[in-house]
């Protein structure tokens, strides 16, 4: 058996209040997922990860198969095990990131040959490959292999790529259902398995948009992203994309908006019926010194903070706000010291938990009339 999903409340607006069971956490949806790329987050340690409220959070499949392998991620329990994450993850198919981190791709109907960005090794990257790396990582929810069509491309640019990634679907999906039992850890979780969600693309065509989606219903994914999002389109094209797709697709199975976004726009995405988002927004901003708050954004390294006595953020209630002032994080930054990457994604990631925590409060309430 693989994901179920329990809704709980709906609104007019289309948002979802849910329960999302995967093998390793039942996830509160809305949720906004933290990114750790290669098996951490960021500067953050597990534990945190925990205390903070981390139900979910990413890996990639592009950076652990590069390094450390994904075959020694097996042998040794699978990527759970590897990085002691008790909770859900999901792990994107490294559609994404062979297009944007590789050198020298050439993009054929059979795959994808690239450079690593780490040695300039050369490598072959398939669906069926994908499917196996991402088995053999075994995190709760793995990706079907696409690819992003970049923006702007032209209709007949967004026409090939679909067909490109509609095709790579069904591979995909075929792959993972032949080899889903070979998880690492499924013998543990004989409750549920792995699942594998479709991933709509079309550029910026509503049409296309509407076709890719429609095709990979009839295929019968487990869940569906949007991909091909904040890739440089102005945000009413981001916008309008999700919600011509959002309508169509099945009320019963996840939605997940892929790659977003600012505070406001992951709080008005889940208001219309997302359940899942992650971006590296958060932690890559943090670790350039760049806050969010309930006051709006701080550039840590500002002068003006270089005595400023007050939390971060002064309603916010994390661990750092709590007992760090502002110009102690301003001093981490400005001395290079490590800690100031680790307190700075501390809050940003408390800052957006929360705001799906009120979210999804907000979504539990009766609707005025
Ligand atoms: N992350 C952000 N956007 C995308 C996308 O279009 N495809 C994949 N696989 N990952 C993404
Ligand atoms: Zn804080």
């Amino acid at each position: 058996m693989a994901l179920a999903l329990d809704l709980l409340h709906t609104i007019d607006a289309g948002g979802r209040r849910a329960q999302l069971h995967l093998p390793h956490q039942t996830v509160e949806t809305p949720v906004f997922m933290p990114v750790g790329t290669a098996g951490t987050v960021k500067a953050v340690p597990q534990d945190t990860l925990e205390s903070l409220g981390a139900q979910i959070i990413l890996g990639n499949t592009y950076h652990l198969y590069l390094r450390p392998g994904h075959e020694a991620i097996r042998r040794m329990g699978g990527l759970h095990k590897f990085i002691s994450w008790p909770r859900a993850m999901l792990t994107d198919s490294g559609g994404f990131q062979v297009f944007s981190l590789s050198e020298l791709r050439k993009v054929t109907d059979e795959g994808v040959k690239f450079r690593s960005h780490l040695d300039g090794s050369s490598h072959f990257f398939t669906p069926e490959h994908s499917m196996d790396v991402q088995i053999a990582l075994g995190a709760d929810i793995a990706m079907a292999f696409d690819e992003c069509t970049e923006y702007p491309a032209d209709r007949a640019r967004a026409e090939e790529s679909l067909r490109l990634t509609m095709a790579w679907a069904r591979r995909s999906l075929d792959h993972f259902r032949a080899h889903q039992h070979e998880v690492p850890w499924a013998a543990d979780f004989a409750g549920r398995s792995q699942s594998l969600f479709g991933i709509v693309q079309g550029g910026m065509y509503r049409d296309l948009r509407k076709q890719s989606a429609e095709q990979l219903m009839e295929m019968d994914f487990d869940g569906y992203a949007i991909g091909g999002l904040s890739v440089g389109e102005p945000r009413d094209l981001t916008l309008e994309m999700i919600a011509e797709v959002l309508p169509m697709l099945p009320k019963d199975k996840p939605r997940y908006v892929m790659g977003v976004g600012y505070p406001d726009e992951i709080e008005q995405y889940a208001r219309m019926g997302v359940d899942m988002m992650d971006c590296v927004l958060p932690t890559r901003a943090a670790r350039h010194g760049l806050l969010f708050t309930s006051e709006g954004r701080l550039t840590i390294k500002n002068k003006k903070f270089a005595e400023d006595q007050g939390p971060p953020d002064p309603n916010c209630d994390c661990m750092v706000c709590r007992r760090y002032t502002r110009a102690y994080l301003r001093h981490l930054m400005q001395a290079g010291e490590a800690l100031s990457a680790t307190l700075n994604t501390i809050h940003n990631l408390a800052y957006y938990l929360g705001i799906m925590q009120k979210v999804r409060a907000s979504l539990e309430k009766p609707q005025q009339a």
